[in-house]
Order: C-alpha cells, then structure tokens, then sequence
C-alpha cells in the first residue's frame, strides 16, 4: 500500500477513479433481485423494495446506472424506481444527512441477500441500513459457520441470519435495542426459528460467557471501528484484543472465529499482529483460513489505503 495522503486528495481521487473502474469493466453483481450493493450515497426503491444502490465509488446494480456516476443522476428518469434517497455520511466529507431525491419512500424497504430478506430502516438505520461491505464475507462466512454460532455486534442480524441455515442455534448481541427488535422481526421474516438476540454490551457478555463455562462452535465479531482517528489506536487495539482474546478462549476446539475490523488506522499487518497476540494469551492454536476484505463493489484505491478500510479473517482453532 502506498503511504499515507492528505485527506484532501480522497475526494478528487475517488471521483477520477470511477470513470476508471467502468472503463475497464472490472466485474460486479449487477443482478437488482440479488439486494442492495454498494458504498453508501443512493437508493432506488419500487414497491417498497431496494431496488439498487450507487455510489460515488464504483460499479452499480443496475446496467442502465453503468455510465453514470453521480448519485442525482444516477437516480434519473429512466430507472424505474418510485422513490429516491441520497444518504450522506460523514465519512464522506459531508454532513450526516438523508435527501429524498425523489417520488416516495417508506420508512423501511425490503432488501434480498443471497437466502435472506431483510426488512432494512433506510432512512434512519446505520450507513445504509444494512452493512452491504460485508456481503461477500457472509457468503464466506457461510461455508464454515455451523453448531452454535454467536454473532456479535450483530446489528440487523446480517451475518446471524445469514448464517442460520447452516447453525444449529444462533444468539445476536448488540448494544442497540432497535437493531436487536429488527433481528428477531427478521428471523421471523425468514421463517429462521433457530435465532435470539439480545440487547447487551459484547464486552461484558464475552466476559459473562467466560465466567459461566458457554461454548460456541462459531462466533462473528464485527465491531464498529474503535480507532477513528489516529489518537485512538493505542485504545483501539486493546478493545480488539480483549474482544479476540474472549472469543478464542469461548470458541470449542475445532470452532471457527469470523473477526473484523473497519478502523483503516488500523491496517491488514496490525489486525493480524494484534489476532496473534490474542491467540497466545488465549493458548489457542490457531490456522488461518481466510483474509478478506470489504466486498469488491466498496473498491480500494492503491493511492489512497484508507479506502481499504475493512478487514475480514477467519480463523480455525486447533481441535
Ligand atoms: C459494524 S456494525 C455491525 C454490522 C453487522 N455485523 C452486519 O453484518 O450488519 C457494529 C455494531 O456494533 C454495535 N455496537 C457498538 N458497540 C457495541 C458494544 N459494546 N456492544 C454491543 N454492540 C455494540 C453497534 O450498535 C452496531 O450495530
């Protein structure tokens, strides 16, 4: 990864880049049925279902968006949707703020990924709703998950849910009582009857499950990014120790860890130094299955490293 460049130059860079993309026609899902895709900035829907996302960013849902990469016009009269939203983030360089662009838009809307239907808040949810970067890696996740699974810091349920098919029991947990209310809404959704979810702090129920002798066959960890700034790292990588240290040691022989960090202050090398770290203060023997990353339709710039912000592994624990 190249070094570190102003702030300044993300914009500019970002915006060049997408021509760049499209021309060279690096391949997206661009199936609408499949769900939501992409970085945060626009949402079509048509009878109260998701009918694509854009993005200041990269590729697009739909090939009538191909083209045509600025949100507004993105969302413009010859794509059939019934109602518009441009969602800004600050991480943008914008204020926090959600437009109607235009038609109508309800209050929730209806989002397919891969098995599972997601009843998602658009308008008031986090980022968009749904974590859509990390799509792939629920799809990754999938080929390993199975006995008990505990996905923590679970929001909507993205990576619970989806992973319930293959899980004998699933518990949720996250500190955010009205994503804890739409898990269980959406496991119902889904006919899924396998899935709880609690409203509680990761840190204390990791301690908790510790203390009382609970096992898992798989747990998630998708916290929120805890380095925001270069300030908080020192404080960050603790939090992510403490986090993978407890769930190594909750996690049975044999079990597989999905851990994520999306603090691009803290990159690749470090998160694998720190998941090292917490395995042998855990004693567990650990082998790495996958390193992932954000899904590809969030795209890295080499130019500029923090838009490779999120960082998936999994890991086996020696049976
Ligand atoms: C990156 S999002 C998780 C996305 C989710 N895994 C998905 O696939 O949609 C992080 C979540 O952590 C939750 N959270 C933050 N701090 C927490 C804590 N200490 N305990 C439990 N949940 C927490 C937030 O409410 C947020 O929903």
């Amino acid at each position: 990864m190249a070094s570190r460049q102003s702030n300044k130059l993300i914009a500019p860079a970002r915006e060049q880049w997408i021509v760049g993309h499209e021309q060279r026609g690096i391949p997206l899902a661009r199936d609408c049925s499949e769900g939501g895709f992409n970085f945060r900035l626009a949402v079509g829907i048509q009878n109260s279902k998701l009918l694509a996302y854009g993005t200041l960013c990269g590729g697009f849902l739909s090939d009538k968006w191909l083209g045509r990469p600025e949100p507004a016009a993105l969302l413009g009269a010859d794509v059939d949707e019934d109602g518009a939203l441009q969602l800004h983030d600050p991480f943008e360089c914008l204020e926090q703020r959600v437009d109607v662009l235009s038609g109508e838009v309800p209050e929730s809307v209806e989002v397919r990924e891969g098995p599972v239907t997601y009843d998602v808040d658009v308008r008031h949810g986090q980022k968009t709703g749904l974590f859509l970067d990390q799509r792939e890696n629920r799809e990754a996740a999938a080929r390993y998950a199975r006995g008990r699974l505990l996905d923590c810091f679970s929001y909507n349920g993205g990576f619970a849910l989806y992973l319930a098919r293959h899980c004998e029991a699933v518990h949720a947990i996250d500190q955010s009582g009205d994503a804890v209310a739409r898990i269980a809404a959406n496991a119902a959704r889904n006919g899924l009857t396998n899935v709880t979810a609690a409203d509680a702090n990761v840190f204390d129920e990791l301690r908790h499950y510790e203390r009382s002798n609970e096992r898992f066959d798989t747990i998630v960890l998708d916290p929120p990014a805890f380095a925001k700034n270069k300030a908080s790292v020192e404080k960050a990588i603790a939090g992510y120790k403490d986090i993978n240290l407890r769930a190594l040691r909750i996690l049975q022989p044999g079990g597989v860890l999905v851990t994520c960090s999306c603090s691009y202050n803290v990159d690749e090398m470090l998160f694998l130094q720190i998941l090292a770290e917490a395995a042998a203060d855990a004693h567990a023997h650990v082998t790495l299955l996958e390193k992932r990353m954000q899904g590809r339709d969030h795209p890295v710039l080499l130019t500029v490293p923090e838009t490779y912000y999120l960082k998936c592994v999994i890991l086996r624990k020696a049976a």
